[in-house]
C-alpha cells in the first residue's frame, strides 16, 4: 500500500520544528512553535510544576483509568479559571467540562461532537487562523468557511467586516473564536467589540467554540477570560477548548479541557452522554498525570499564588521581548514601522513579513518563523536579538 504515497506536506508550524532540529548552523534562531523561553533561551519546567509533582509521586496510589471526563476535581478548577468562582453557569449545572489531550484534542473532540450531532453544521474559522485549525476540523468531516479578521493596513481588527460576515452565517453553525492572544495575529477584540460579537452570535443562533490556549498571556488570567464571559453569558449554547500547554509550561503532558455549555441541567447532562461517545472512540479517557499537576496546583492557595506569578513573569517576559524586538529593529536601520508589534497580545508577533522574506530569512540566517510572518516573541532572548534583527533588517531592506 505504502509503495505509491505521494510525499505529504511538512505541518506549518511542527514541520519547522523539525527542520530546526536538522539545521547544522550553530546560529539558527526558532521563532516557530509557540514555546515559552526563558531568557536563557530554555523552556524551564515551572518550580509550581516541580513541586506538585513531587507531591504526585509521593501521593499516588493507583494508575486505574480515569473516567472518560477525566478528573472531576479536575474540571471544577478549570470551570473557576474560565468564569471565576460561584458563576450561576457553574451552579446552575449548565457547565461541564471533560479534560481533553491537551487543546488540540478539545477541539478535535469538539468537532466529532458538531459532526455528529449537527451533520450539516459548517464551522467557521477567522482569516487568518492557528494553521492546525482547519485540518482538525476537517479530519471530523466538518466543512470549514472563513471570516475576515485582520487588517493588515492598520494592524487591527478588521471589526465592521468581521461583524456583517458573522452576521450572515446561517443558523445552526459553528463559530470558531480565539479567546485571548489571537494565533496569529496577537489581535484580540476589545471588550466593546466582544459585545457586539456575542450579541451576533446570539441573533443568528450560532454555536460559539472557543478556543482558548493563551489565558493569562495578554494582561491576566482574570482579564483574558472576559471575552470567554462575556459570549457565555449571551448565548445558550457553547463549546470552550482550554489548553493548559502555555500557562502551566505543561506541553509535553497534553492537558486540555473542553467545556460544553447547554441550555439548561438536563439538556447539558443529555449532551454530555454524547460527547463521553465522541471521547470513547476517540482515545477513550485522558491520561492523568498533567492534570493532576494542574489541580493540585489549583486547590492549594499558596501554591496557586506561585503558579500565578509564574504565569506573570512569562508575561512580563515576553512584552520586555516585544518592545526590545521594535527598538532594535529601528536601532539596526529597518524605517518600515513596526511599532504596531508592541500593541499585540500574547506569545507571537504578526509581523507582516512575507513569506519570501521568511524563506529568506530561514534559508541564508537559519531563522524559523513561520510563513504567515508569525514570531514566536517568546523565542527571543538578549542574546539573539541583534542578529536576528539583522538578519530581518538584511532581507526588508530600507523599507
Ligand atoms: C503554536 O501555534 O505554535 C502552538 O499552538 C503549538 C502548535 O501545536 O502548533
Amino acid at each position: 500500500m505504502f509503495e505509491d504515497f505521494e510525499p505529504a506536506q511538512p505541518d506549518a508550524i511542527l514541520g519547522l520544528v523539525e527542520a530546526f532540529k536538522n539545521d547544522a548552523n550553530p546560529a539558527k534562531i526558532n521563532l516557530s512553535v509557540g514555546v515559552f523561553k526563558d531568557a536563557e533561551g530554555n523552556t524551564p519546567i515551572l518550580p509550581s510544576v516541580k513541586a506538585a509533582e513531587q507531591q504526585i509521586l509521593r501521593d499516588e496510589v493507583s494508575k486505574a483509568y480515569l473516567p472518560m471526563t477525566g478528573l472531576p476535581e479536575f474540571g471544577s478548577c478549570v470551570q473557576q479559571l474560565l468564569f471565576g468562582s460561584g458563576h450561576d453557569l457553574v451552579e446552575g449545572g449548565r457547565a461541564v467540562t471533560a479534560q481533553t489531550p491537551g487543546g488540540t484534542g478539545a477541539l478535535r473532540v469538539a468537532g466529532d461532537f458538531v459532526r455528529t450531532m449537527a451533520p450539516g453544521a459548517k464551522i467557521w474559522l477567522s482569516d487568518p487562523t492557528w494553521p492546525n485549525h482547519p485540518g482538525i476540523f476537517q479530519a471530523a468531516g466538518l466543512a470549514v468557511e472563513t471570516y475576515p479578521y485582520f487588517d493588515a493596513a492598520t494592524n487591527s481588527l478588521a471589526a465592521d467586516s468581521m461583524l456583517t460576515a458573522l452576521g450572515r452565517i446561517p443558523a445552526g453553525d459553528v463559530v470558531v473564536l480565539h479567546g485571548c492572544c489571537h494565533n496569529p495575529t496577537g489581535v484580540d477584540p476589545s471588550v466593546e467589540q466582544w459585545q457586539q460579537i456575542a450579541e451576533v452570535v446570539r441573533q443568528r443562533r450560532l454555536l460559539p467554540l472557543i478556543d482558548f490556549a493563551y489565558q493569562g498571556f495578554a494582561e491576566g488570567l482574570e482579564s483574558d477570560a472576559g471575552g470567554v464571559r462575556v459570549v457565555v453569558e449571551a448565548v445558550p449554547e457553547a463549546l470552550l477548548c482550554s489548553s493548559f500547554s502555555k500557562n502551566f509550561g505543561l506541553y509535553n503532558e497534553r492537558v486540555g479541557a473542553l467545556t460544553l455549555i447547554g441550555r439548561d441541567r438536563s439538556q447539558t447532562e443529555l449532551a454530555l452522554g454524547h460527547l463521553k461517545l465522541r471521547i470513547r472512540t476517540n482515545y477513550s479517557n485522558p491520561p492523568v498525570h498533567g492534570a493532576t499537576i494542574v489541580t493540585t496546583i489549583l486547590q492549594d492557595p499558596a501554591q496557586r499564588t506561585v503558579w500565578e506569578d509564574e504565569v506573570r513573569q512569562m508575561r512580563s517576559r515576553i512584552n520586555g521581548m516585544r518592545e526590545l524586538f521594535v527598538k532594535t529593529l529601528r536601532d539596526k536601520g529597518v524605517s518600515r514601522d513596526f511599532s504596531f508589534i508592541s500593541r499585540q497580545r500574547g506569545m507571537f508577533s504578526f509581523s507582516g513579513l512575507t513569506p519570501d522574506q521568511v524563506e529568506s530569512l530561514r534559508k541564508e540566517y537559519a531563522i524559523y518563523i513561520v510563513s504567515s510572518g508569525r514570531v514566536n516573541v517568546a523565542g527571543m532572548t538578549e542574546a539573539n536579538m541583534d542578529p536576528l534583527c539583522e538578519a530581518i533588517a538584511a532581507v526588508v531592506g530600507a523599507g
